[in-house]
């Protein structure tokens, strides 16, 4: 059994599966996957329901995504999980795909079925089912800026938050122009119903705008989606005046567990949370479109557990994963 395995070994299924007491039926695409924390946190909900399956990392280089999945739906694996760089390949190697990943643009998670890949995404779902646990709250009940708005991780928050119809949303970014640019992908969103323009309900800055403060005066939830935190020494992404009492601050960073801007946000009274939900529920919400009808929430809580608090993890909930 091998941490990581490549396409040559999808050559045969008794090479796949050589010193493997179940058949490898799962995987998670990515190129590095080393990292990739979906084996642990699936394989005991996999164990639990007796699926006789076996998940693995296979590292793919890009250009090849569409062709493992061929292999491996010719090898009758169930389905994959897709990450970095992956996600947008993935989607144009579907045949067919749901409305959250063709909003995302993006697909994490394919399903075999019969001789067709269908393409799902359950970063922006996970991202919801995230927020209302950690802060007992709706995504549509809220104003929201996003950090790193520009970024792959940001890009799907954003547009599952402007999905979601939420009341306003705020998009951050170090260069500003990618997050302008997503703007106009999402300002569709924000048009109808209200009286008011887009421009009210979505707004763009860039990080060292002076303007950030006193914006982030009309916001409930602050998510963090850049790589500022990942390691210990990071700085917080966002200037401390920004912090407030009222607010909700969530960064998808899961690994360390308090990064800087959650250490600050929970100085002055916000209210913090870590990226280790969004982790959690993209793998729930991944594991039930593969086994219909079947929750594996209370395992998958466990299993990530010790995956997190292992020395080699490091990561974000999302993008990363
Ligand atoms: P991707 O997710 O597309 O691979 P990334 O390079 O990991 O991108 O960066 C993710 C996000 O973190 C981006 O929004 C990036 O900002 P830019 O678009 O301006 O590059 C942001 N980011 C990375 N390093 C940063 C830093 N030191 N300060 C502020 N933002 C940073």
């Amino acid at each position: 059994m091998k941490d990581v395995y490549t396409l040559d070994d999808l050559a045969s299924r008794s090479l796949l599966d050589e010193g493997a007491e179940l058949p490898a039926r799962l995987a998670v695409l990515g190129s590095p996957v080393a990292h990739s924390l979906s084996p642990q946190l699936h394989q005991a909900s996999l164990d639990e329901i007796s699926s006789g399956a076996r998940y693995i990392r296979l590292e793919v280089a890009p250009g090849e995504v569409a062709g493992a999945l061929d292999r491996l739906q010719e090898l009758e694996f169930i389905g994959a999980n897709v990450t970095v760089p992956h996600k947008f390949e993935a989607l144009s190697a579907a045949d067919e795909i749901d409305g959250a990943a063709t909003m995302l643009g993006a697909a994490n998670t394919i399903l075999f079925e019969e001789d067709r890949k269908l393409a799902f995404n359950t970063d922006g779902p996970g991202f919801v089912r995230a927020i209302h646990e950690e802060f007992l709250v709706d995504i549509k009940d809220l104003r929201i800026m996003v950090v790193g708005a520009g970024g792959g991780a940001g890009q799907a928050i954003a547009t599952q938050c402007a999905r979601e119809g939420c009341e306003r949303l705020v998009l951050v970014n170090r260069s500003v122009s990618k997050a302008e640019e997503l703007a106009t992908r999402l300002s569709s969103c924000f048009e109808s119903e209200r009286l008011e323009g887009p421009g009210d309900r979505l707004k763009v800055f860039s990080l060292d705008s002076p303007e950030l403060i006193s914006e982030s005066g009309h916001i409930d939830l602050i998510v963090n989606t850049t790589s500022v935190g990942l390691r210990q020494t990071d700085p917080s992404p966002l200037p401390s005046a920004c912090l407030q009492p009222h607010h909700l601050v969530y960064d998808t960073i899961y690994n360390p567990a308090q990064t800087r801007l959650l250490g600050e946000a929970s100085q002055v009274g916000a209210r913090i949370a870590n990226g280790y939900s969004l982790l959690l529920y993209q793998g729930v919400l991944s594991f039930e479109l593969w086994f219909p009808g079947r929750n594996p929430l209370a395992t998958m809580r466990v299993s990530l557990q010790s995956a997190v608090s292992s020395p080699q993890s490091r990561g974000q909930g999302i993008g990363g994963e």
